[in-house]
């Protein structure tokens, strides 16, 4: 048995209008002065109010910045951050998906260390601490609230996607309100689910997997299977919507643990060369991504599989066992109408040479075996013929 250092993310306040009590757990927090990230478009549809009201309630002032952008680039980064110094502010709250609390993260690294973000972009620095941090998704599926990961774009160099992956980009805590999360549209509540369970089925498939972290993957995924349908077609559904939130942190808690490979290898370069959300890139990797896992890691497949609630027999081969599991979650993918390559208008003769790149993202050591070229090219074919 190799050491295993795990943790739990982030302290986790978690249920219904739990978003009422931010301005309180600030407070205890020391906060008197908090940077307000958010997404644009959150004030006008009153999803604000009760946090605002909560930070009033306890005399916390507050510094609204609204300019987060999809893919956070680091331009955007750097002009908050220079604005939240300027403001000097003892506290960050993001509000919005993963977008926005992954801005916060990547301002609150500059807090207390030098511009510019690029020179953090790589793991294993020791950083000064950054202010205290509340981060409250309004989306179910990227987990940032309790990962330690800030994906931006890196538009000085080459447009990629990197990561600080770093202690201080863990929350101080992290408030999970259901509420927040029932006016999602379908299309996001499906291609974010789906990153939730990209994340999962990653991390129970990955080089690192341990048993630890199987535990809360084989759980998300359940969850996922049972919920994420009933979410998609019904936004109202408190049950669903509520599974689905814990769901989305229990794979995120997974996933900052272990890690992610194949799938967001494939997901993060989709999603830069055609501007596809990041839950929809990934989703349509996984399947071929699983099945080719299969080769390497049957029994953790089997453990998707089954977790899914599919039908593997005792003496299916390595094969079998990736393709039910693969069938699986296609069958997911097509109830809840995530779009297909060409629905989206891919051209192969652009994907089929995306092999290179997708050899170079971060993720992709954590694969739990090696792919030729040949497979990698498999992989995406099979992901285009879907
Ligand atoms: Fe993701």
């Amino acid at each position: 048995m190799s050491w295993l250092y795990s943790h739990i993310g982030a302290p986790i306040l978690m249920g219904w209008e739990a978003s009422k009590e931010v301005g309180l757990k600030a407070k205890e927090l020391g906060c008197r002065k908090v940077f307000l990230v958010h997404d644009q478009n959150l004030k006008d549809i009153g999803l604000l109010d009760d946090i605002i009201n909560s930070l009033e309630e306890q005399q916390i002032q507050y510094c609204s910045f609204d300019g987060v952008q999809p893919d956070p680039p680091d331009v955007v980064v750097e002009a908050a951050a220079e604005l939240a110094r300027n403001q000097q502010i003892d506290g960050i709250i993001a509000v919005g998906g993963g977008s926005a609390i992954d801005t916060a993260k990547a301002v609150n690294v500059l807090m207390r260390n030098p511009s510019p973000i690029h020179q953090y972009l790589r793991p294993g620095l020791t950083l000064n601490p950054g202010v205290p941090s509340i981060f409250i998704p309004t989306t179910a599926g990227t987990g940032s609230e309790v990962t330690s990961i800030s994906v931006i774009t890196d538009t000085l160099h080459d447009q990629e996607k990197r990561s600080v992956n770093n202690p201080v980009c863990l929350a101080s805590l992290a408030v999970i309100d259901p509420q927040l999360m029932m006016g999602m549209p379908p299309s996001l509540t499906a291609s974010t689910g789906m990153d939730a369970f990209a994340h999962a089925a990653e991390a129970l498939t990955c080089a690192m997997a341990n048993p630890l972290m199987n535990a809360f993957c084989r759980e998300a995924i359940r969850m996922i299977s049972q919920n994420l349908s009933k979410a998609v077609k019904d936004g109202q559904n408190r049950e669903a919507r509520e599974n689905m939130a814990y769901a989305s942190t229990i794979a995120g808690i997974a996933f900052t643990n272990v890690r992610v490979h194949v799938g967001h290898s494939i997901g993060h370069v989709l999603g830069a060369a055609y501007h596809v959300p990041h839950g929809v890139a990934c989703a349509i990797a996984i399947p071929p991504v699983i099945r080719w896992a299969s080769k390497w890691v049957p029994q953790q497949v089997r453990m998707i599989g089954e977790a899914m609630g599919c039908q593997i027999p005792q003496d299916a081969s390595d094969a079998e066992i990736g393709k039910i599991t693969a069938d699986g979650i296609q069958k997911l993918k097509h109830e809840i109408q995530i779009p297909s390559m060409k629905d989206l208008g891919f051209d192969w003769e652009t994907v089929k040479n995306l092999v290179p790149l997708i050899r170079q993202q971060g993720a992709f050591v954590a694969k739990p075996g090696e792919i030729s070229d040949e497979e990698l090219l498999a992989i995406l074919q099979e992901a285009y013929e879907q």
